[in-house]
């Protein structure tokens, strides 16, 4: 056996996709990355979607349209990826590390309103592995504290909390289309407003400074653009080269048809896995998952003998991981963190288990009797 950790589900409908993307012979910026844009924004019920390189893009694109001024402070959990606390460092802000709440690992919220200060300007929620942060409780305080409130969606695509999409609750929403997630397109991203007015820039920022549409200047070469100046644009504003292209919105248009019955086999491991391993002395899930519920991209438990249960299983062939190495301990981030102690010792229980939407009832059998025999 050998039991991946991740890994995409894709197939034939992508291919017949990308093929069509080939015979356009139009594989950059372009419709299919428009019409993926508008399926999101259906899908989550957001009046604007923009389509990106990445998660990371999103994230620091979300922070830069707001403009804070250089120091001000982002809270952000301690437990999440690189990328969340990096987009604050990308736009010259100081991360200001929250700990996790004991259940959901997600954002403590009396630690986030102990670290409160006036330089504070925004919140950067992580829904972390897809279990959502209370985000009615923490949109209130938000708005008390007249924070700007950005949601890390790259764990979820499309689940609701309390009948609104995550993503939906904050300003911006954040979500990632990498190999490993939820649904992917290679790498991409998206992010999502409610506040149209708040992206007016956002298209430009993602195309090296261009608000240009270069496939609609294309269709309208002949019929619209009669001046000499189908050329012409204007730069206003600083962009990066962080745009989605063709060939990535073609792979994801064919994942968003398939993303109902992916998320649906994701919950059903989920629910073998808990069942599973309920009877087990030494291990407990991770966290208070709600398969039917929420949309999970991990599954992990809490081990005692963590480290001789992962080698264990790696003996056997099952690939496991540990996500994350919380952020306030890493040596780039240690100078704005080493304050979050609940996460630094806890996370030494974590081990990720196999969860992928291709993933076979024979492998969940594997992984839950591999995990019994070590412990027995
Ligand atoms: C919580 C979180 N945020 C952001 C990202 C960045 O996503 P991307 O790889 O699409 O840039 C990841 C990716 O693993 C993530 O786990």
């Amino acid at each position: 056996m050998n039991v991946r950790l991740f890994k995409p589900s894709v197939g034939k409908e992508e291919l017949q996709n990308i093929e069509k993307a080939f015979e356009r012979s139009w594989i950059g910026l372009g419709p299919t990355v428009n019409e993926f844009e508008k399926e999101w924004a259906n899908l989550v019920g957001a009046k604007m979607a923009v389509g990106l390189n990445s998660a990371t893009a999103a994230l620091h694109l979300a922070l830069a349209i707001f403009n804070f001024p250089e120091g001000k402070k982002v809270l952000v959990p301690s437990l999440t990826f690189s990328s969340t606390a990096s987009a604050v460092l990308y736009n010259r802000l100081i991360p200001v590390f929250v700990d996790s709440d004991p259940v959901t690992l997600g954002m403590d919220m009396e630690d986030m309103k102990r670290k409160y200060d006036e330089d504070v300007v925004a919140v950067m929620p992580v829904h972390y592995a897809g279990h959502p942060v209370p985000m009615d409780e923490l949109m209130t305080w938000a708005k008390e504290k007249d924070l700007r409130v950005i949601e890390d969606c790259a764990h979820t695509s499309g689940a609701l909390y309390k009948g609104k999409s995550l993503g939906t609750w904050g300003d911006v929403g954040c979500y990632s289309f990498e190999e490993k997630k939820i649904m992917t397109t290679g790498d991409g991203g998206m992010m999502v407003t409610n506040q149209p007015e708040l992206f007016k820039d956002v298209k430009a920022m993602r195309w090296v400074g261009i608000d240009k549409d270069n496939w609609k200047t294309a269709q309208d070469y002949v019929d619209a653009n009669r001046d000499a100046l189908h050329w012409f644009y204007e730069l206003n504003v600083l962009g990066y080269k962080y745009n989605m292209n063709d060939l990535a919105a073609s792979i994801g248009m064919a994942q968003l048809k398939k993303l109902p019955k992916m998320n649906a086999r994701r919950s059903g491991i989920i629910r073998t896995y808990l069942d599973g391993i309920k009877d087990i002395k030494g291990i407990q899930p991770l966290l208070p998952y709600e398969p039917e519920k929420y949309v999970y991209q991990m599954f992990g438990i809490r081990a005692e003998k963590r480290d001789e249960l992962m080698i264990y299983l790696k003996s056997k062939g099952i690939a496991t991981g540990c996500h994350y190495t919380p952020l306030s301990v890493q040596p780039l981030f240690k100078p704005y963190g080493g304050n979050c102690p609940f996460i630094e010792k806890e996370v030494n229980t974590f081990i990720t288990l196999p969860l992928h939407a291709d993933l076979t009832d024979e492998e969940v059998d594997y992984v839950i009797g591999k995990i019994k025999e070590f412990y027995n």
